[in-house]
């Protein structure tokens, strides 16, 4: 099943094909990264006629290069939430006209479920179910169970701002830029615990369920800042968030016992969180996914791939059943 896939939740334009829930023909990303760091983040308003500018060029574009018309496709996706009302919208309008003008079928895709799907693109890789899963963004922080494709059980997450906001607002104090995450993570070098100085808490992390919080972790920061290097800082920002979300993610792993454990969404790009993570799961012998960093931050060859393994044969797609949901 050969899947059109349209994201477009936030501030990046994104047009991907994907075959049968994990090969990537195409996959393009316009981001409008350069046009929000002059604000210090997302403008929605702006991020909202970007997307009207940059979707149908990007989908003629992925056409061409994939060497496919719209008779080769066999369905369309899109991203109905969560995310900015303005951005969904003409993601979710855009991809219902081309299933009215192409007849195709039209899948909607929670944006979330598409994070947790990246880990199964790429060949040679499907995580066996149950999986249990670190879906970590700029929006969202939370595990979640999956016994059964379409079946998620939230199991806790973070009651303040998720881990990406953090490493934003900790980027921003620290006059690292925009987006944070990768811009702390260059200030962090290598994230090495040796030599380390500054001492920032891990809120939560030693408390019973799998809640979390980083807005604390971030006023701990603002109280340093002036007093230690700026490298000193970032690293051990990284090394806190990393740390609670490894413990969290742990504790879940050995009381459910998953077949397999999934790290997604913005922030498992970082390094540093993918080698601890990965460390410890394989000390206790639980199956690592994760995808390649590309398909980590918001792109549509996920939510293509969510389509996919979402997809119930049988069930009506009608281009005028999308709607937004946010
Ligand atoms: O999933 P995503 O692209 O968009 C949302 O759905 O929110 O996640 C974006 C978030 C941003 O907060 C960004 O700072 C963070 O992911 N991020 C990272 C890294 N790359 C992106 N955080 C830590 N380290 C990175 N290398
Ligand atoms: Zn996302």
């Amino acid at each position: 099943m050969r899947i059109l896939a349209i994201e477009s939740s936030c501030d990046d334009t994104a047009v991907a094909i994907v075959e049968d829930g994990w090969r990537v023909l195409v996959s393009k990303v316009a981001s409008q990264e350069k046009i929000h760091a002059r604000f210090g983040g997302v403008v929605p308003e702006v991020a909202a006629r970007e997307h009207i500018q940059a979707l149908y060029p990007l989908v003629d574009s992925v056409l061409r290069q994939a060497q496919l018309r719209p008779k080769d496709i066999d369905a369309l996706a899109v991203t109905v939430g969560p995310g900015l009302l303005g951005s969904l919208m003409v993601g979710v309008n855009g991809a219902s006209a081309l299933a009215y003008l192409w007849k195709k079928p039209i899948i909607p895709v929670d944006h979330m479920k598409g994070h947790f799907y990246s880990a199964f693109l790429g060949e040679g890789r499907s995580p066996i179910l149950p999986a249990l899963a670190l879906i970590v963004s700029g929006g969202h922080t939370e595990l979640v169970l999956v016994r059964k494709h379409g079946d998620y059980q939230y199991l806790g997450g973070t009651i303040d701002d998720a881990a990406g906001e953090a490493f934003d607002k900790a980027a921003r104090l620290l006059g690292l830029g925009y987006p944070g995450g990768p811009a702390i993570s260059r200030a962090a070098g290598g994230g090495e615990r040796v030599g380390s100085v500054v001492s920032l808490p891990r809120p939560m992390m030693d408390r019973k369920g799998l809640d979390m919080s980083f807005s604390g972790l971030k006023t701990a920061l603002a109280r340093q800042v002036g007093a230690y290097a700026k490298g000193q800082l970032a690293a051990e920002f990284q090394r806190a968030v990393v740390d609670v979300l490894v413990e969290k993610t742990m504790a879940a792993v050995k009381s459910l016992r998953p077949k397999s454990v999934i790290l997604a969404g913005g922030v498992a790009a970082n390094d540093f969180l993918r080698g601890e993570l990965e460390q410890r799961l394989l000390a206790e012998g639980f199956p690592f996914f994760v995808a390649e960093r590309k398909y980590c931050t918001d792109n549509a060859a996920m939510i293509g791939a969510a389509a996919y393994w979402e997809y119930r044969p049988g069930r009506k797609y009608e281009w005028y059943n999308a709607k937004v949901k946010i």
